[in-house]
């Protein structure tokens, strides 16, 4: 095995968790229902349930908070964060948002009622949930246009994030071009278990939709985890730096939405920017005062924006990198050399585990991945979360479970939060369970919510 990358930083201040015993957290879980979800954040030691504003920000993001100019029209803070996104992607216009979201609920209205189409359809290598929900909201439909090499967890492939592209032109012809709202292109892709897109699959996609006229979005959350993939990955651009690398990435959009709460560091914040269309910009401007907030903080405090400055560039250090996307990948290690069936590679952000081969006896009905959830917490406080049927929720047409087409356990990384230790520790409490994987029970309802039932559902173990 390759020498670890140790933590490129020092610890200044630190917070202390909360260590329970197993009988604690029996009774917590069962408080909460059976559902991770619903236990309160300090009853968990490890928590795994997103890498989104959970970061750890730095001295000099911390520095930044304390220079926050609160003025509410024209801050500073929103004049040097619109100066970094035109050094580091390019983009003339930059609104800053509460959030992700906040960025699709101000542009996609506007990129549907532009298209002019009845039938408006957005295509993408995978739509995130919130993504999907704003397409749909503005009366869109999301189409996923995937390589089908993502869906085989046991066979490496570098490029698991990439578009189908044969079958994007044909999506393309068969709704007609002016049918399609736009080409969304999500780095690095987090359905697929945090995979890259390649460079090739970013300027081929990209060039199809332009030859179409249809306008192209980077849905941009991790876009300095995939730049680095494609340096090491990418025998071109082994020679690269990350932050050229972005910035060719981002030379093939026209505009992106961005989670900032992901590569840029923040527990909170959001971007969306255009390249150049100045038009398209003044309309979504009109819609952020009146969603989000005036266009110059956009839903965050001056000094939130002083962070997300500073925290787009931190998140493109190569050192920064190198360990983050290490620390990962040596959790996947560990964990496959123990024996635990993962999504190989291990993405940027997460290890996926497989449960549906670590637990073949519990049916995808009774939940096998969110069964390890709760097994993983009653071992070691950890709080994962399930990717798997609990999410896919009931067919809406005839009511039914159906079975998803993969059960993960997802383990979610926060950035510069916890240490190789904490990871070692992952990695024990999983092999551990292993040991008693057939005595593991699968779950049934208390509560079932509607819909989104795998936020506030109670369950039982069979
Ligand atoms: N796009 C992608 C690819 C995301 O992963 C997320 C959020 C969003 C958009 C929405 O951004 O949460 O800031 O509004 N992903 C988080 C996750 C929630 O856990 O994967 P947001």
């Amino acid at each position: 095995m390759a020498r670890r990358i140790p933590e490129p930083f020092r610890i200044k201040m630190v917070e202390p968790i909360k260590q329970t015993t197993p009988e604690y957290r029996r009774q917590a879980l069962a408080a909460a229902g059976w559902n991770p979800f619903l236990l309160r954040g300090e009853d968990v030691y490890i928590d795994l349930l997103t890498d989104s504003g959970t970061g750890a920000m730095s001295d000099r993001q911390w520095a930044g908070v304390m220079m926050g100019d609160e003025a509410y029209a024209g801050s500073r803070n929103f004049y040097e964060l619109e100066a970094t996104v035109k050094e580091v992607f390019g983009y003339a216009h930059t609104l800053p948002t509460h959030q992700g979201r906040g960025a699709e609920q101000i542009l996609f209205p506007e990129l549907v009622k532009r298209c002019g189409s009845q039938q408006p359809v957005f295509l993408s290598n995978y739509h995130f949930d919130t993504t999907k929900a704003h397409v749909e909201i503005a009366g869109a439909r999301a189409i996923n246009v995937l390589t089908p090499q993502a869906l085989d967890t046991t066979t490496a492939y570098d490029w698991k994030g990439d578009f189908d592209l044969p079958r994007l032109a044909a999506l393309i012809e068969e709704h007609g071009a002016a049918n399609v709202a736009g080409l969304i292109i999500t780095v690095t892709c987090n359905s697929a278990g945090g995979q890259p897109v390649s460079m090739t699959s970013i300027r081929e996609s990209a060039a199809l939709a332009r030859r179409h006229g249809i306008p192209v979005i980077i849905d941009a959350a991790r876009f300095a985890e995939n730049a680095w993939f494609i340096q090491q990955r990418d025998p071109d651009y082994a020679s690269k730096s990350v932050p050229a690398i972005v910035y060719e990435m981002f030379s093939h959009g026209d505009m992106f939405t961005m989670s900032a709460k992901k590569d840029a560091l923040v527990n909170i914040g959001g971007l969306c920017c255009f390249k150049h269309d100045e038009n398209l910009f003044r309309s979504v401007q009109v819609r952020c005062v009146a969603m989000e907030g005036f266009v110059t903080y956009g839903g965050l405090a001056g000094r939130d924006m002083a962070a997300l400055a500073v925290g787009l560039k931190e998140g493109m250090d190569e050192g920064y990198l190198a360990y983050r996307i290490g620390q990962v990948a040596y959790l996947g290690d560990r964990l496959a050399a123990g024996g635990i069936p993962i999504q190989t590679p291990t993405g940027g952000h997460a290890v996926f585990v497989d449960a549906k081969k670590l637990l073949p006896h519990i049916p995808a009905g009774q939940f096998p991945a969110h069964a390890l959830a709760c097994e993983l917490y009653l071992e070691g406080g950890i709080r994962g979360v399930e990717i798997g049927s609990l999410l896919l929720g009931r067919n809406p047409a005839t009511g039914e479970q159906e079975p998803s087409p993969f059960e993960l356990l997802r383990l979610t990384i926060p950035r510069r939060v916890y240490t190789n230790d904490h990871m070692d520790y992952i990695a024990d409490c999983l092999i551990d369970i292993q040991q008693r994987a057939s005595s593991i029970r699968g779950l049934g309802f208390d509560y079932e919510p509607p819909i989104l039932r795998h936020f506030t559902a109670r369950l039982h173990p069979l």
